[in-house]
């Protein structure tokens, strides 16, 4: 299993290029199922996760390439069974997003609950009630969803509580759909924008896109589109920008979008650290040391992102003063603190408050990866070390991180892969 090592104290110095955004890829290679010709899709990242979805794909007849390092072509022309197996949709719950448009083409599918868990902890339920109030008939067989779309039409979704997956799935359904279907509390993040604008250009009727207030008048039929472009990964954009402010020095960071990550930009701002936008550039500037202390928390998009919650803990364990960070999101989203302890921070937790003394001195040590967020927060701590940290389980932030170790040396980082 490989793992990284990794000797910190270097500053960061120099350019890189942000990849296409996870979280954007995957719902699109999903909206593609909704016709049967061919998509170009670009500016991809070099993923586990992209690779995962095109093996979903492959297995309902689709064909998928990857050319050019960035670049997936889907030919969907033999897509004919509307079918995923647990064995890949458990390794990623974003492959759910292909129950939609499965429904929308074939009106039936039979997709497994991700990672095999019943309407649990990390639950699907929202998808499922909102199928439901568009009439989809929903019956749970052996951890699988089998669902049937025959007498689908549009209605009112209000979702309990904002979500990215949810509100992409129905979208994907909604969009071809009889009548109008209003989504209220949806999702706003920009991968979802850009899902919208991707469907529109497909020739479906979407308004309200980057609200919270969703109207999708059904058509009848979707368009061939020939091709998209990835919109820049703001969660990997936000990561090396705080990498960068906690280990010091002048990275310049290339094919970002600075109004998705206006809020990371403030915060960082706000404690201290030198943040210069440019048209598609943000360079930040950090001297590594008097980071001022802070009390913050994850929301939705406007919002702190939760998927930059554990990359800020450890920025705030170096913080001139005790800081917190509540996570809005997922409650038990910390399974990084007790790691982090192990390199000499010291953080406790409170319900969903993490309190962070600041002041730290971080010395090297084995530790282990245990998401893909939780993994780059370890790997910005290591940068900070003194010494060497070896960080095991590296295949989660192969999941979300496109050749981070690459990016990180070109900046001066000693890292290195190990088997
Ligand atoms: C997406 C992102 C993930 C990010 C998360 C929140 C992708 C591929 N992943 O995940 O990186 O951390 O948004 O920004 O885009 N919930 C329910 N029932 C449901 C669905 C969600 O209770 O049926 C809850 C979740 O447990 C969580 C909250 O709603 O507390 C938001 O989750 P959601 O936005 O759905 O996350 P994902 O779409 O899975």
């Amino acid at each position: 299993m490989d793992y990284f090592e990794i000797v910190g104290k270097n500053h960061l110095e120099g350019n890189i290029v942000v990849s296409g955004a996870k979280n954007a890829v995957l719902p699109i290679m999903a909206a593609s199922i909704l016709n049967n010709s061919s998509l170009k899709i670009k500016n991809v990242p070099t993923l586990s996760d992209s690779k995962t979805m095109a093996a979903i794909l492959e297995g309902m007849g689709s064909k998928v390439s990857f050319s050019n390092n960035d670049t997936i072509n889907i030919d969907n022309s033999g897509l004919n069974i509307p079918f995923a197996s647990y064995d890949l949709v458990r390794t990623m719950r974003a492959s759910f997003y292909v129950l939609g448009p499965l429904l929308a083409r074939f009106k039936q599918a039979k997709v497994s609950l991700p990672g095999g868990c019943a309407w649990g902890p990390r639950p699907v339920d929202f998808h499922i009630n909102a199928f439901e109030q568009l009439g989809v008939k929903i019956d749970l067989e052996n951890g699988y969803v089998v669902a049937d779309a025959s007498n689908i039409k549009g209605g009112k979704i209000h979702f309990p509580k904002i979500s990215v997956g949810a509100t992409g799935n129905v979208l994907m359904l909604a969009v071809l759909a009889d009548g109008v279907t209003v989504i209220t509390n949806a999702a706003a993040e920009p991968e979802i924008q850009q899902l919208c604008q991707m469907l529109n250009n497909m020739g479906a009727d979407i308004s309200g896109i980057g609200t919270n207030t969703l109207t999708i008048k059904g058509v009848s039929s979707l368009k061939n589109l020939e091709e998209i472009s990835i919109i820049p990964d703001r969660i990997e954009a936000g990561t090396f920008m705080i990498a960068t402010a906690a280990v010091g020095g002048k990275v310049v960071l290339e094919n970002v979008n600075p109004l998705h990550l206006k809020e990371v930009t403030k915060q960082l701002m706000n404690v201290g650290i030198t943040v210069i936008e440019k048209n598609n550039i943000i360079e930040v500037h950090s001297e590594g040391d008097n980071i001022k202390f802070s009390n913050i928390e994850t929301n939705e998009y406007p919002g702190f992102p939760t998927d930059l919650q554990a990359q800020w803990m450890i920025l705030m364990c170096l913080a001139n003063g005790d800081s917190t960070l509540k996570e809005n999101i997922y409650f038990d989203r910390f399974t990084h603190i007790l790691e982090l302890n192990r390199l000499g921070c010291k953080i406790s937790l409170e319900g969903s408050l993490a309190k962070i003394k600041g002041n730290r001195n971080l010395i090297g040590a084995n530790v282990m990866s245990t998401d893909i967020r939780a993994s780059a927060a370890l790997i910005i701590a290591a940068l900070c070390a003194e010494g060497k940290t070896s960080i095991s389980r590296v295949y989660h932030i192969d999941r979300g991180y496109d050749k981070i170790e690459e990016k990180l040396t070109k900046l001066g980082a000693q890292i290195i892969r190990k088997k």
